[in-house]
């Protein structure tokens, strides 16, 4: 099937190595931050913020950080994606500012600040906020695609030193995702994934 969207989700691939001498433009990084900053989150309350490197002394020392990954410290920019934890507690004043801005009647808005805490005092708070940021990463990185740049999504890191390295508040954040963006220095090799019948049931 021939499609730009389809096209993209080929091109990106997880891209060990890039080109430090190629730069991703101020232009085409604001693009790709803009499909991090549509991304969907539940309930709306926006877990993820955005630490975009650029500093090449930074970068090194995420790498470490990154079990020494080359992709991390070759990149033209790394982005670091935290995802919010305090902030995220039933009742918190960033909780109601989140749900104020819709608008909503008193009554419906004191039912959400309800269920809000109905299903949240169910989750593990920072699980939950790493798997928003793993979506507004995957939205990143196919748009990223869509315009010819290359990344690698990067789970592969230590927690704390990560959080050392950016002096990161703990009980503020945690690490959600780490992507190096850039241009690729090697071809990729074809993509391996199962096929369409192993993976999907109809029912
Ligand atoms: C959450 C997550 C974490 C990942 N962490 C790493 C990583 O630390 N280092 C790495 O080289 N690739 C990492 N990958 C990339 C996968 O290994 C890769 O996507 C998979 O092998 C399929 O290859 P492709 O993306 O090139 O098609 C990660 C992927 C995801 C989704």
């Amino acid at each position: 099937m021939e499609n730009n969207f389809l096209k993209a989700m080929q091109f990106r691939h997880a891209c060990k190595l890039f080109d430090e001498n190629k730069k991703v433009s101020k232009n085409d990084f604001d693009f790709i931050l803009e499909a991090g900053r549509l991304s969907p989150s539940s309930f709306g309350v926006e877990h993820c913020r955005f630490i975009v490197v650029q500093s090449g002394d930074l970068k090194k020392k995420l790498m470490s950080a990154c079990y020494d990954q080359p992709q991390v410290g070759t990149a033209s920019t790394t982005v670091v994606i935290l995802g919010l934890k305090e902030d995220l507690k039933p009742g918190s004043e960033y909780v109601q500012k989140m749900f104020k801005r819709w608008q909503m009647p008193e009554e419906k808005y004191n039912a959400m600040l309800g269920f809000y805490k109905f299903m949240v005092d169910q989750l593990d708070i920072t699980w939950w906020s790493i798997s928003q940021c793993h979506i507004a990463g995957a939205n990143m990185m196919t748009s990223a695609a869509s315009i010819g740049i290359d990344s690698c999504p990067i789970g592969g890191f230590d927690m704390k030193k990560v959080k050392d390295v950016l002096g990161v508040d703990s009980n503020k954040y945690t690490v959600g995702l780490i992507i190096p963006f850039g241009y690729r220095v090697n071809e990729q090799r074809g993509k391996i994934r199962l096929p369409v019948d192993e993976l999907v049931e109809y029912r």
